[in-house]
């Protein structure tokens, strides 16, 4: 069982609080990623349920066991949580073959040579790395290197796997496919990750769950699509996809835009001056139309998309129309723009 659970946990070092009164639970079998700006606490996090950091305060369980405990001092070491880990830099080790890297964490706990030698080859089956065994790391691909640390993370067979933004060395390319790759093993396997990554598309694409942290506080606990179309508050907005901010007074029956001379009718709940934010890809662009209008100043033709901006009044709009029918408007020309979709934060929320 490697439901992991998270109770209040908070790391100082010195007066910074990387991590900051964190509740989470992870279920079991479940993909939960952890996301957010450089420097936000998420390895501090990761590192405190492997057992490489105590917690200052709060508890972390797995299963029904505690771990890790800033109140009593509970502190189970590291290679007693039956976990495994790839770190941010994956730090295979540049002396050992890659068999010998695989085998390691067994050699470790002094399993049998015959026994080490059937695991490490499935292990390295598991990554499509067979054939591999006696390179070393320099004679492999980034992605192969990336494979051989994923490979020694799963060879103990842990029930849990922490994975450190695994991706973040290798090429675009590289990174998408490994995404699926990853996400396959975890299917295979059925255990429980916690894939720590900055990179918004990484967490939408791989994850059951989504945690958007900032400053070591969680923003937003929940599944992909909540996060992207329900945002609970502008920093959550703001990190994941694109958006334009205007300012807002908002009432019970309409938001007013005075920047771009705007008001829409909408039912709102909660009221008061602050932001709307509007995606790109939510804002319908036309050459006639009525309402809001302005002067279409630049155009990126990107293939799939066209990426406009839009000057109305005070701000600049950005528009993305993925309609596929693209029609040539003239740089200079007046266009309409009709916003399908816009969330609203008052200034009481966070
Ligand atoms: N060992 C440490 N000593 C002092 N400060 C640290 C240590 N580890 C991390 N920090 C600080 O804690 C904060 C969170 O860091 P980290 O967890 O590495 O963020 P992230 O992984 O999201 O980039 C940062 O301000 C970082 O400088
Ligand atoms: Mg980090």
């Amino acid at each position: 069982m490697a439901e992991v659970i998270i109770q209040s946990v908070t790391k100082k070092f010195g007066e910074v609080k990387a991590v900051n009164d964190f509740s989470a639970t992870i279920a079991d079998g479940e993909f939960v990623s952890i996301l957010g700006p450089s420097g936000c606490g998420k390895t501090t996090m990761l590192r405190m349920v492997a057992g490489f950091e105590r917690p200052t305060e709060g508890d972390i369980y797995i299963g029904d066991k505690l771990i890790s405990s800033g109140q009593n001092g509970t502190f189970l070491p590291p290679e007693k949580r039956n976990i495994g880990m790839v770190f941010q830099s994956y730090a295979v080790w540049p002396h050992m073959t890659v068999f010998q890297n695989i085998a390691y964490p067994l050699k470790i706990q002094k399993v049998s040579k015959a026994e080490m030698t059937d695991r490490t080859n499935k292990a390295l089956e598991l990554v499509h790395l067979e054939g591999y065994g006696e390179r070393f790391p320099h004679q492999l691909s980034g992605g192969q290197q990336q494979r051989v640390a994923l490979a020694r993370a799963l060879v103990g067979e842990p029930r849990l796997l922490l994975l450190d933004e695994p991706l973040s060395n290798l090429d675009a390319k590289l990174r998408e496919s490994m995404r699926f790759e990853i996400k396959d093993l975890q299917k295979k396997l059925k255990i429980t990750v916690i894939y720590v990554t900055h990179d918004q598309a990484e967490a939408m694409a791989m994850s059951d769950r989504i945690i958007v942290m900032n400053q070591g506080i969680i923003q937003q606990n929940d599944k992909p699509q909540n996060i992207y179309e329900n945002p609970t508050n502008k920093i959550v907005a703001d990190f994941i996809g694109l958006v334009n901010f205007l300012p807002a007074e908002i009432t019970a029956g309409s938001i007013e835009m005075p920047t771009i001379g705007f008001t829409l009718r909408q039912a709102n709940s909660t009221t008061g001056k602050g932001l709307v934010a509007v995606r790109p890809e939510h804002i319908t662009i036309s050459k006639t139309g009525s309402g809001l209008s302005g002067t279409l100043l630049h155009k990126f033709y990107l293939g799939d998309s066209i990426d406009y901006r839009v000057k109305v009044k005070d701000e600049m709009i950005r528009v993305i129309d993925k309609s596929g029918s693209f029609e040539e408007y003239p740089d200079g020309e007046t266009v309409y723009l009709e916003f399908n979709k816009l969330m609203a934060f008052p200034q009481s929320g966070k």
